[in-house]
Order: C-alpha cells, then structure tokens, then sequence
C-alpha cells in the first residue's frame, strides 16, 4: 500500500493528539528512567544462557533447570534489583503455586494451534505454565519452532525479555530430557514473539491472540482522560485488564490475575460491570496472599471475550470470598508490636513475650522477662505464633496460649491472634486449628518462605479437617 506524505502528516498528527500517544510518551520517559536500574537482572540472563549452552552433567542440569523453572527468577530479581524499584514497577512473579491455581480448568482449552498473549510478561512464570498443556514434537527444535510459533508476550524491560525466551527453551528442554531427541544447537531466535514493548500500545498482539494471560503490575496510575469507569488514581491492573478486553477479538479466553480491590472495592464497581457487559465468566476465585513478599490479595478471573451487551446479567463478585471460613473471621491478627533493638524501654513496666519466654503449645499465665513499653500492649487471653517457619516443619504454625488477667509486651518475632469474642476457648479451637495437618498443608502451599506473615494466618482455613 502506498502511503504518500499528506497521508503520513495526518497519521502522524492522528496519533499524537491520541489517548496512546499520551501512553506511549509515558512510556518513554518511564524507560529512560528505569531501565538502568533493571540492568543488572542481565547476569541471570547471562547465567541462564550459559544453563542452556552448557555440557554440565544430566542429573545437575536437570536440577538446575528444574530451579530455573521454579522459583529462581523471581528469587534473583529480589537479590539482584532494589525493592523499591520492583515496588515502583509492580515487578512481582508469578509462584508456580498461583499459576498452577490460575490454570485451572484452561488448560483444556490450550493446544498447539492457539496464540497465548502475556502483554506484561516479566520472567514468563505464566506462559511457563502454559506449556504443560502442549504436545511435544519428534525433536526438541521441532518442539521449540511450534511452541514459538504459539507465544507471545511483551515487557518494558528487555532483561525480563530475554529471561522470559531463556526460560521457555528450558521448559522445552524439561519435557525432551524424558522422551524425544534433546540434540540442537541452541539459537537465541527462538521465542521472538516475547518483545520488548508496551502491553498497553502494542495492540496488535491483543488481536490475534486466542489466549490472553495477565498478571500486570498493580501500581498507581491515573485513569485515561474519558475513563468511563474511574477518574484520578486508579490500580493499573483495572487498565491493562480493561486494554485487553477491548482490543480482544471477541472469543478470546483472558485469564488474569488481580487484586483483590478490583472484585470488592466500591470504587471499581463501574468497572467491574465494563467486564460484565464485555465478556462471560468462566471462573472467579479468591486466592489469598499473591506470595510472602508482596502483602497484597489476589483473585483470579478467568473469562472469555464477547460483544459488548448492555443488558447483561450481573455478576456475583462477593460470593466466593463468603464461602470460606478464616482464621481472621474469629481473630484479630498482628505483628508483636515490640521492637526491642529500636523501642526505648519507657514508660509502664509489662510482662515481655519473647519467642525463648514460652514453649510451644504451652498455656502460660505469666513469663519471666519484664520490659517498660510506651506502644501498644495486649490483653489476655490470645495466642502467639513463631513467625520463624519452614516449608516441611511438622507444623508450620506453631502456637502458645496466654491467659491470665493482665498485659503484655509483645516482641515483634510473635504474631499476635487476639480472639473476638475474647474468650480462652476460641484460643484453645485456634491450636486445634494450628495442628491439623490441613492447616500446615495449606501453608506449605501458601508460604514458601521460611516466615510466616500476617495475611497468611489471617488466611489459615477454620475447621480445617485435612
Ligand atoms: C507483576 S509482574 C508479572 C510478570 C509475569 N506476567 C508473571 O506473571 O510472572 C508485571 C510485569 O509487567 C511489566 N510491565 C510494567 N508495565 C508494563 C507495560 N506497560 N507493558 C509491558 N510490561 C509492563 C513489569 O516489568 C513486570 O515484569
């Protein structure tokens, strides 16, 4: 098609006096500035294509990639950028667990001939767990060649780019180190569906995709100027969910995962029904704790694209949260207010709680050690949780009673549940509860690292029969 330069002038001006040139001069500025500090998550690109390249022995590599697979690249974008960067940039990963739960019931959906889109794609973590729902071929450049030709992706920073390609010729690799030819040079042009871009300007992608995977960053970021929805300061996963739906052909099976503000804040309600009236519902389900690191709560929507229909039925958002029963139903929970390095000892002389002050499961009237606090002290009767606690402990979550009529200082190496109703038998039902195997069952799957936080006691399913 020729296009002469009148035509190319009012393109020109069209696009910039567009709502996505405002975005994409957004971008640009957002690059020039965090780029740099993205840079040095290049030495786990670096190692990752060395993993592939190399000749170390099977059993090692396999454990190697099999780490690479699970957890690493999230691991080493914590040790290599500065949280403050990953906050800014809502550079959380997906954990094998949540897209293992985020899957569910897709992956039925999923065969070699579909086209599945991540526009926010990081490490890859959920094109990742795409792939166990494809075929391999004869040879594993046959089945590199077919899964390229399947996915696609986008991500500002071309460190996550390059991880995002590495990672998914491992996941190739993982499933041929079983069965099929494993013998191929390894090229750096495999993948080249996952680019460097903007989810948010790039719409092509969007239209072609038959599968739509989302997990974006939840920052703060203000609502387009005609916004029908929100105005001001919006969660910015409201806006890529919002791109995707309609720049999506209709058909398209979106699978996202969001925050918990957009299913039960009263400020997304307007854009909760722009998903309403734009597509059906395969599957809305709350998922706790999106991880350890990251104090946030997630859901995940699973849905499929349709014309716009004013008069569709509404949907029942709450519903799932009212189904489950919690620990934070019948206990307030929090962190020990006492930080004994830093809190001068003023003020009130209390009782001091310390995690070495009482053994586990005991019910203690009173403990050795005495403080003077000025901060918030606690009354009897609650119960204390070791925050220390490791995936395979017999019991995660390790508690003690304490009763008696008085209060105390709490050091912050405790969580604190504090009973409702303020009775000593809910207190003794919440050790049951710690107990039973469901409980550490469900940590183990919740929290993989070696500490327990608010929100995941807060989580702990009540009554509980595992
Ligand atoms: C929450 S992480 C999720 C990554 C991946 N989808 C996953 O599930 O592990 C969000 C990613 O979006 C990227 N990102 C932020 N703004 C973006 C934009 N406008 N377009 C594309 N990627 C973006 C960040 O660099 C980050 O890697």
């Amino acid at each position: 098609m020729h296009i002469d330069s009148a035509q190319q002038g009012s393109a020109l001006r069209f696009f910039t006096e567009s709502p996505y040139y405002y975005v994409y001069r957004l971008h640009l500025t957002f690059l020039a500035e965090t780029s740099p500090r993205m840079e040095k998550y290049s030495i786990y690109a670096e190692k990752l294509r060395r993993l592939l390249g190399s000749r170390v022995p099977l059993l090692e590599r396999t454990q190697r990639v099999g780490a690479a697979l699970d957890g690493e690249a999230s691991r080493e974008v914590r040790r290599l950028l500065e949280l403050n960067v990953l906050r800014g940039n809502g550079v959380f990963f997906t954990s094998s667990a949540l897209r293992e739960f985020a899957l569910r019931g897709v992956e039925d959906s999923i065969n070699s001939k579909s086209i599945i889109f991540d526009p926010t794609c990081g490490a890859g973590d959920l094109l990742i767990g795409a792939t166990a729902s494809l075929p391999i071929r004869t040879t594993f450049a046959q089945t590199l060649q077919s899964w390229s030709s399947v996915f696609s992706g986008l991500d500002l920073h071309s460190q996550f780019v390059n991880v995002c390609r590495r990672r998914l010729t491992l996941a190739a690799w993982q499933r041929h180190q079983f069965s099929g030819q494993l013998h191929t040079r390894i090229r750096d042009d495999w993948f080249e569906g996952i680019r460097e871009g903007s989810g948010l300007t790039c719409c092509s992608n969007y239209h072609n995709a038959t599968h739509i995977l989302l997990n974006p960053p939840f920052v703060t970021q203000i609502a387009a100027e005609n916004s029908s929805w929100g105005a001001g300061n919006v969660n910015s996963a409201a806006i890529f969910l919002e791109t995707a739906l309609s720049e999506a052909k209709a058909g398209t099976r979106i699978v996202a995962i969001l925050p918990e503000v957009i299913r039960c804040g009263s400020r997304y309600k307007k854009f909760r029904r722009v998903v309403e009236i734009s597509s059906s519902l395969n599957r809305l389900a709350p998922y706790g704790l999106f991880d350890c690191h990251t104090d946030v709560d997630v859901f995940v929507l699973d849905v499929t694209t349709s014309r716009v229909n004013l008069a569709a039925e509404p949907w029942d958002w709450a519903k799932p949260a009212l189904a489950k029963k919690t620990v934070g139903d019948t206990f307030t929970v929090s962190v020990g207010p006492v930080v004994d390095f830093r809190d001068e000892k003023r003020g009130q002389w209390f009782p001091y709680l310390t995690v070495n002050s009482i053994s586990p499961w005991e019910e203690a009237f009173d403990v050795p050690k005495r403080r003077r606090f000025t901060g918030r002290v606690v009354k009897s009767p609650f119960v204390v949780v070791r925050r220390t606690s490791r995936p395979g402990d017999r019991f995660r979550a390790v508690g003690s009673i304490i009763r008696g009529a008085t209060e105390f200082a709490v050091d912050n190496h405790l969580i604190v549940c504090e009973p409702r109703d303020h009775t000593l038998r809910s207190c003794r039902e919440l050790i049951e509860q710690f107990r039973n195997p469901g409980t550490t069952a469900y940590l183990d799957s919740a929290i993989r690292c070696r500490h327990l936080t608010v929100s995941s006691v807060n989580h702990i399913p009540w009554n509980h029969h595992g």
